[in-house]
């Protein structure tokens, strides 16, 4: 905790250093409202993956595209691995301008923000097609991305995660009973949480970073994720059952802070918005073919796939849309919104 605390600080120090100099840069351009020739910025973004993750290739795409949308006016510079913290720390750092952009879950930002609790509510995303319908098309998802921006920071993408499923150190999970004393890590989000105590399990929030070991020393006997936690987080070195669960879709989110967004000028927002979009929409494809790979790869490690009827899982859950429905009219509104989307 405490090194953390101080890394945290470390962090913020070189940033705040590194952003004052681009705020310097910037300040001799035009104001953001005309439109015109702003100085070059270079703008920081972190995320968590490493760099063979999928995402990261994503977040790639975006910096390159950036670069080529603004002539160079604009450029992202890519930080992977968590090297500027774990995802609750860049969202503080995001939320207080002091690092500019960062690439975090949903469920992440629901500590932060409630309206973004949907995202992490099991089962709200009936196939694929209808997860990215919604992400491509809803007003309600643009409401929610614009909605803190006087909090510091707004969404201005979002890249596919896919589905999130339950797997253990070796126990195949085919019903809530079988999750039963199970401690199962969940991200830092209070609907994620409520999930696992729907589906039978009990729930152990944590970061990301600490999935791995936690897993090898057993103070937690799952956890649940898409493929990739096996493969590129190595996760299949210490857990070998794999059930689908197909609990969640929840997006990765492209965030910016309001006090760097606002200083650029609108044909750098411009740039980075094209390039946020082409890199989601290329990212679909990219997604896929890492997950077939990633499969592949988990089987070698001696991980097992089971496909399960996921029936009682979904019952076991759906107290929950009732609840988060009556709760407020904007979660009632936002799902309504969201099931607008089934074709
Ligand atoms: C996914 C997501 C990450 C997140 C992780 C988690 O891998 O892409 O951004 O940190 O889930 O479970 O924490």
């Amino acid at each position: 905790m405490k090194m953390k605390k101080i890394f945290s600080m470390a962090a913020t120090g070189i940033l705040s250093i590194s952003l004052l100099a681009a705020c310097g840069a910037n300040s001799g351009g035009e104001s953001a409202e005309s439109g015109g020739s702003a100085e070059a910025v270079s703008l920081r973004l972190a995320h968590n993956q490493p760099e063979d993750h999928p995402v990261h290739t994503s977040l790639m795409e975006l910096s390159k595209l950036t670069e080529e949308n603004s002539d160079g006016n604009a450029k992202i510079e890519v930080f992977p691995n968590g090297q500027l913290g774990q995802e609750r720390d860049v969202i503080e750092l995001v939320k207080s301008g002091t690092l500019d952009m960062a690439k975090v879950s949903a469920s992440a930002l629901e500590a932060f923000d409630s309206n973004y609790a949907i995202f992490s509510l099991p089962y709200v995303f009936q196939s694929k097609e209808h997860y990215h319908h919604v992400m491509d098309n809803s007003e309600a998802v643009q409401e929610i991305f614009q909605g803190t921006k006087d909090d510091g920071y707004v969404a201005i993408g979002w890249y596919d995660a896919g589905q999130r499923s339950i797997y253990t150190a070796d126990k195949k999970v085919e019903s809530p009973a079988d999750m039963s004393g199970m401690k199962i890590r969940v991200q830092e989000s209070p609907t994620s949480i409520s999930m696992i105590e729907a589906m039978g399990g009990a729930p152990t929030p944590m970061s990301y970073g600490e999935v791995y070991t936690s897993l090898q020393q057993g103070v937690i006997d799952g956890a649940e994720n898409n493929e990739t936690a096996l493969t590129n987080s190595k996760h299949g070195e210490v857990a070998k059952a794999y059930s689908y669960t197909e609990h969640q879709y929840v997006p990765d989110v492209l965030i910016v802070s309001t006090n760097m967004w606002d200083k650029l000028s609108e044909d750098q927002q411009k740039a980075i918005q094209d390039a946020a979009a082409a890199s989601s929409e290329s990212h679909k494809d990219v997604w896929k073919t890492a997950i077939e790979e990633s499969i592949k790869t988990s089987e070698d490690m001696g991980v097992t796939f089971y496909t399960i009827d996921k029936q009682a899982f979904i019952d076991a859950a759906a107290p929950l849309h009732e609840t988060f429905k009556a709760d407020n009219e904007t979660n009632a509104k936002y799902f309504e919104d969201f099931q607008s989307h089934l074709e």
